[in-house]
Formats: C-alpha cells, sequence, structure tokens
C-alpha cells in the first residue's frame, strides 16, 4: 500500500528544498552553471524542451522523479495503456491513447480488441469524408455539401474547434467549417444568417446526447432546415451524430448508418481523436486527420519508452507540482506565439481543471495540498499588450509555457522574426529582472537628474525569477498539433497520479448539467419558486423585464 502522498520520503525532501530555493534567483542559478540550458531541456523529433528557466536544481528534479517512482508512475501509465479501468469512479478504461494507436496493435476492454473496434470506425469516417469532400454526399435538392456546422459542447467542440484554427492555413476552399456550443441563440442564428439549408450538413457531437445546450441547438438547426425543405426526409440528407448513445440519435431522426460510434472509455475531453474530430477530417482531409493521430502516437510512444528524468510529459507533470504543490504558485499562464494556437488556452482549461481540479485523493480523502493552478493564458503578443504587466511585476508569480515554432505557417516579411524575438526577451525578462543598478543605469544614460531617478527607481524595478517552460515546434501542423496536446494530456495524468487525483470523472461539471433545470422549468411558466432571497430577486427582476 502506497502511504498518502505528503508522508513520501521524496515529497518531505522537496517541501524541504521549497524552503531552500525561496531564496534563490534563477538569474543565479544561470550564472552558476554555463551549461544549465543542456542540463535542463530535452529535444525530440519535432519539439524542442526548455525546461531552464523553471526554478529547479538537478537534485529538486531528483526528487520528483523519486516522487514519480514512490507513486509508481510507471506501473500506472501501463495500467492506463493497456486498457485497465483507472477511472475507477465511472468503472471505465482510460483509452484515448488507442484512438491514435498506429500500431494496431490489440488493446482488450471487457473482451473487446478496442483497436478493431477504432479500426472500423476510421474506415466508416475515411469514406463519409471522402464522400462529403468529393461532392458525391448530397443535401435535399441534390445539391453538394459546401458548409459544415459542427454542434457540440465542452469536449465535443473545444478538441475539434482548436484543431480546426490551428490547421485552417492548411484547409483547401471544399468546405467551409463553423463551430456552434453557446445555447445563446445569438450564436446559432449568426452562423445559421449565412449558410444555405441546401448545402449545409450538421455534425451533432455529444457523447451522452443528452446535453441540454447541444440538444437545444441540434433542435433549432433541425427546425431551420425542415423550415427550407418543408418536409423531414430532408434530416437523413443534413445530419449525422457523434455519439454513445444510439438510442438518443434513433430517437432524434438519425438512421443509425449516419451515427459515428465513441465509446465510454473515451473522456469527453481526450475525445478529439475519435470521431468527435469529424470536423477536422471534413475541413483538412482524412489524411490530415491521420497525421494529427500520428504526431500524437509519437509521443504516446515517447512517453511510454523513455526514461523518467527524459521523458517530456512526466517532467511538464512534475514542474507543475513543483510550481504549484511545493512553491505555491496557484496559476499557471498558456501563452502561445503562434496564432494558430489562439485555442489552445481555452482547450487546455478544460482538459486540465476539468481533470484535476479535485480536492480528495483515490481513497476520498481531503488532500493536504494544493492540487492544480488555475489556468489562463492567450496568444503571446495580445498578453503582452493585456495581462504581462502583471506577470512582470505583479504580487503572484504565475508559471507560464510560452509555446513557439521555428516556421511559421504564412512567411510573411519579418513577421515571425519579430513574433519570435518578443517569445525569447519576454521569457529572459520574466527570470533575469531588471534591478535597482541596471534602472539607475539606463535612467543615468537617458540624462535623467538623481532626483527624479530615485523617485523612479523602484516603480520600474522587476524581480524576475518569474518560471517558465519552453516549447519549440518545428511548425504548427497537423503532426504538431497531435505531439503538443498528447503531452499535455500525458502531463494531466501524471499530475493525477502523483496528486492522486481521479482525472478522468467531473462530477462538478455533471452538477452543473443538471443545475438549471428547475429554474428552468420556473422561468417558463412565470414563476419563482423556493430560492435564496438573492436568487429570488435576480428571477423576479429579469421575469418583470421580459413581460
Ligand atoms: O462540459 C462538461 C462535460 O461534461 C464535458 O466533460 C463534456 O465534454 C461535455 O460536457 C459535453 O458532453 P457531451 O459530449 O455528452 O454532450
Amino acid at each position: 500500500m502506497v502511504a498518502s502522498r505528503s508522508q513520501l520520503t521524496s515529497w518531505q525532501a522537496l517541501e524541504q528544498q521549497a524552503q531552500e530555493l525561496k531564496s534563490a534567483h534563477l538569474k543565479q542559478l544561470f550564472a552558476q552553471d554555463a551549461d544549465r540550458f543542456s542540463t535542463f531541456s530535452l529535444e525530440i523529433p519535432g519539439v524542442l524542451f526548455d525546461y531552464s528557466k523553471q526554478l529547479i536544481t538537478t537534485s529538486v528534479r531528483d526528487s520528483l522523479i523519486a516522487l514519480a517512482e514512490q507513486c509508481e508512475l510507471g506501473q500506472w501509465r501501463d495500467k492506463m495503456f493497456s486498457g485497465e479501468k483507472i477511472n475507477f469512479t465511472e468503472d471505465r478504461a482510460v483509452l484515448h491513447t488507442a484512438l491514435r494507436n498506429r500500431a494496431k496493435t490489440a488493446v482488450m476492454v471487457d473482451g473487446q480488441n478496442v483497436t478493431e473496434q477504432v479500426e472500423t470506425e476510421l474506415a466508416k469516417i475515411k469514406v463519409f469524408v471522402e464522400k462529403v469532400r468529393s461532392g458525391a454526399w448530397l443535401g435535399y435538392t441534390g445539391k453538394a455539401i459546401s458548409d459544415v456546422v459542427s454542434i457540440g459542447v465542452g469536449g465535443s467542440n473545444l478538441g475539434p474547434q482548436m484543431a480546426t484554427e490551428a490547421l485552417a492555413s492548411y484547409a483547401d476552399d471544399t468546405l467551409n467549417v463553423h463551430y456552434v456550443s453557446n445555447v445563446d441563440g445569438v450564436q446559432i442564428a449568426h452562423v445559421l444568417k449565412e449558410l444555405n439549408p441546401e448545402t449545409t450538413l450538421f455534425v451533432v457531437s455529444s457523447k451522452t446526447f443528452t446535453t441540454s445546450e447541444t440538444m437545444t441547438n441540434a433542435g433549432t438547426a433541425v427546425q431551420w432546415l425542415t423550415n427550407a425543405s418543408g418536409d423531414e426526409a430532408a434530416i437523413a440528407k443534413h445530419f449525422v451524430a457523434v455519439s454513445t448513445n444510439l438510442e438518443k440519435t434513433a430517437a432524434f431522426g438519425i438512421a443509425d448508418e449516419n451515427v459515428f460510434t465513441m465509446w465510454d472509455w473515451v473522456g469527453g475531453r481526450f475525445s478529439m481523436w475519435s470521431a468527435i474530430g469529424l470536423p477536422i477530417a471534413l475541413y483538412l482531409g482524412y489524411d490530415a486527420f491521420i497525421d494529427m493521430l500520428e504526431g500524437a502516437f509519437e509521443i504516446d510512444q515517447h512517453f511510454q519508452q523513455a526514461p523518467l528524468s527524459e521523458n517530456i510529459p512526466v517532467l511538464m507533470g512534475l514542474l507543475s507540482i513543483w510550481n504549484t504543490s511545493f512553491l505555491d504558485h496557484r496559476a499557471q499562464a498558456i501563452l502561445p506565439y503562434d496564432q494558430a494556437l489562439h485555442m489552445l488556452p481555452a482547450y487546455l482549461q478544460q482538459g486540465e481543471m476539468e481533470s484535476n481540479g479535485k480536492s480528495v485523493n483515490f481513497a476520498g480523502q481531503a488532500v493536504n495540498y494544493t492540487t492544480v493552478p488555475l489556468i489562463w493564458g492567450m496568444t503571446g503578443i495580445n498578453g503582452q499588450h493585456a495581462f504581462y504587466q502583471y506577470l512582470h511585476q505583479g504580487t503572484t508569480i504565475v508559471p507560464a509555457d510560452f509555446i513557439g515554432s521555428v516556421q511559421p505557417q504564412h512567411d510573411v516579411d519579418d513577421h515571425h522574426t519579430i513574433l519570435m524575438s518578443n517569445f525569447f526577451a519576454q521569457s529572459e525578462a520574466m527570470m533575469n529582472g531588471v534591478d535597482a543598478d541596471e534602472v539607475r543605469a539606463d535612467l543615468q544614460a537617458k540624462g535623467l537628474s538623481e532626483q527624479r531617478i530615485e523617485e523612479l527607481v523602484e516603480h520600474k524595478v522587476h524581480q524576475g525569477n518569474r518560471p517558465t517552460t519552453s516549447i519549440i515546434l518545428d511548425k504548427v501542423d497537423a503532426k504538431a498539433v497531435g505531439r503538443l496536446i498528447a503531452m499535455y494530456e500525458h502531463k494531466i495524468f501524471v499530475q493525477g497520479i502523483i496528486l492522486e487525483i481521479c482525472s478522468f470523472d467531473q462530477w462538478g461539471v455533471e452538477l452543473g448539467k443538471g443545475l438549471a433545470k428547475n429554474i428552468e422549468s420556473e422561468l417558463r411558466d412565470n414563476r419563482v419558486g423556493e430560492h435564496d432571497s438573492s436568487t429570488r430577486g435576480l428571477m423576479a427582476y429579469y421575469q418583470a423585464k421580459r413581460q
């Protein structure tokens, strides 16, 4: 029986090391070791991973690796890949890796070889994608499809939309893809306004096919189509579904052959590799979708085979734990210096926070450490002109991931050089800071009086010592997206195992799915039920104004 995490010798060593490092500065660590970059960076095909600007030493890394070993991380990883039901609160296997198992080796769950199921579904996706993209799939008036509207929310939206945005530079003119996730009718109204029902195909993606937002949007889409076609027979030509729930898809009116399957061993936020990724394949072609799976598969192999100390997802997870649970930094910024990755922060918010934003361990006991940080961010350049002030001089230290690429998707003059200059300069400044002597020298050189210099100096000091990781991709293409997302997925797994968090359920979000139901019926009946005085007051105000 493994001891509670904070009783492990490695955990206690890390607590001690965190105390010692509180007085250290990254700048000194770089000054003391000319080889710090090579000590704390790794290169694998298509990815450079530099964690030398994290506040660690080799002995901290050794203790982190010892922690991983004492938590039996390797054994847990093998259980996940082999299909053991490690999502024990839902009694499910966790096999998003089987969706991209390009070696096609058998993986068994409940006596079934899921690899065969995945291959069958991929073949179906291929045929369908080719039919739609070639113009052979016809709408109710015999016209080819020009636009795809993907309806889904959370894991049934964020992955496909993030990847679509990331890879838009590679799309041809065959199809446009639009996303509707919000139940706010503004979004679907805005999308449908531009479209022709005769040439629009809806992909309704919902693992459960019960999510109210998705079902409401799908209902509106059906209405829009049948208003135009005057005939429900059109639904079969304009709606396909991705779901585990064949009963519900049939009840909705979607023929079984137009339903793409996923399985309960795929978590919603890990599902873009399944048929949930259908909009990606429709937009970019089946081969690009496979490239994305290939990129993820490379990382799966790296995660399974590389020694823990040279294993990028393992280090990502351990560094997050070091920053959060030991150094007490409670937020983490995701800063892509690549416009193509502009949805990455939103995608990783769900990935990390829905997975590990929890506070009890495997045994259901409250943990006595901070679990995962608040994840936030936006593209680096836009962030620089918005919240970087806080990152540089705020009272809270926010570790950050900088993500950039060697080659831009579009080479326009020297844009990429300017972009990446900012990447290097910002992470360097967050590490080094600017001390009072440097500020004084700068202001003296500018000819300011001694009095003015003293007035300004503390305002212009930057403490530095802000930990960052830099990830440089070759170029944001389908393989790179696959690699990057798989790296973060496995990071999340590592965090979960080490912190003893059940990463693959989401009871907090499930709660939200039911919460609005009672109030919805009260609003429909124009009445206010039993609530606290604030909720009653708010509802009464809203209802009065809606009269
Ligand atoms: O957003 C909460 C959640 O439960 C996610 O886990 C899931 O990805 C999303 O709802 C959508 O659920 P479904 O695919 O069943 O519609």
